[in-house]
């Protein structure tokens, strides 16, 4: 088993350093423990436990339209993954922001690649998934 700590540096945009340095002021938390907490989550959120299962949940991400291909690499991954989208439903937020959730049910591994297809697109800023696996 392994003991102690371990070091290491990332990069990150500085307004999201600061945003996060202040919620971890307001809970009182130093970053080393909130880090590690976002890590377990991360984790969590992604550790499925059988691929060939199957899952339904739903998907929630808000892009920014504005940015050039957003709009239509998001069109293109719906249609790309249709057999695993039972429907979207599409909020435009404000000027530039939408909010779009999917319903989702089908392979844990079709999921999967979905939700990683889009966290890459440029302009989602933001994704969220609640997936329940489904007993066969
Ligand atoms: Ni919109």
């Amino acid at each position: 088993m392994k003991k102690g700590v371990k070091r290491f540096s990332v990069s990150v945009p500085p307004e999201l350093l600061e945003d996060f340095d202040a919620i971890i002021k307001k809970l009182g938390q130093d970053r080393s423990k909130a880090i590690q907490q976002s890590m377990r989550l991360f984790i969590s959120e992604y550790t499925w436990r059988e691929e060939t299962s199957e899952c339904a949940g739903a998907l929630v991400l808000v892009y920014d339209h504005e940015v050039h291909e957003a709009e239509e690499s998001l069109t293109d991954l719906q249609h790309e993954f249709r057999e695993i989208i039972n429907s979207t439903l599409h909020v435009h937020i404000d000027e530039r922001n939408c909010l779009e959730i999917l319903a989702l049910r089908g392979k844990v591994e079709r999921v999967k690649e979905l939700i990683n297809r889009i966290s890459v697109c440029r302009g989602v800023k933001q994704i969220r998934h609640t997936v329940i696996e489904l007993s066969n």
